[in-house]
């Protein structure tokens, strides 16, 4: 899958950024900015952390957009849930026509979650949502899963 440009920009920016720090925190909150600002079809950007007994997600308290009540997805549950169960990227074209999805806003029309993967395991996971239906296309999957490859050793630390 062919990248745009800006996608490509932001990969080369987030690589930079990990030569010049190598804090978590700081290359997670870069990572949210350069995602949220590579395409206007991106209305909420967060990333959920798989708690240490591997049954909770945690967001990452840095993310863009609404509020949302959903700080803590037991594995169990959710779109974010599923993710991490299947060890997938989930596209949802429509989240009114999805059992699983969690509402985090009335707005939310459509969701990506891409795992976050560190020696094979997931480590948490990129989790969009557009108030477009049927925004994400397989340039956002392959786009967000370099980005999730860059992450993981910090998602991981
Ligand atoms: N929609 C997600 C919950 C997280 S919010 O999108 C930020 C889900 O179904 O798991």
């Amino acid at each position: 899958m062919k990248l745009t440009r800006t996608q490509r920009r932001a990969l080369k920016l987030l690589k930079a950024c990990c030569q010049w720090t190598d804090d978590p925190q700081e290359i997670m909150e870069r990572a949210v900015d350069l995602i949220y600002a590579s395409s206007k079809r991106y209305d909420w950007v967060g990333l959920y952390i798989l708690e240490p007994d591997a049954e909770h997600l945690r967001l990452f308290e840095y993310y863009h957009g609404r509020p949302t009540p959903h700080v803590r997805i037991p594995v169990s549950e959710g779109v974010c849930g599923a993710a991490v169960r299947e060890n997938t990227t989930l596209i949802v074209p429509d989240v009114t026509a999805d059992p699983r999805y969690l509402a985090c806003s009335l707005e939310t029309r459509s969701e990506i979650v891409v795992p976050i993967r560190f020696r094979g395991k997931v480590v948490g996971e990129i989790d969009i949502d557009s108030d477009r239906p049927d925004a994400f296309n397989e340039g956002d999957r392959g786009f967000l899963e370099q980005i999730g490859k860059i992450l993981a050793p910090y998602v991981a630390d």
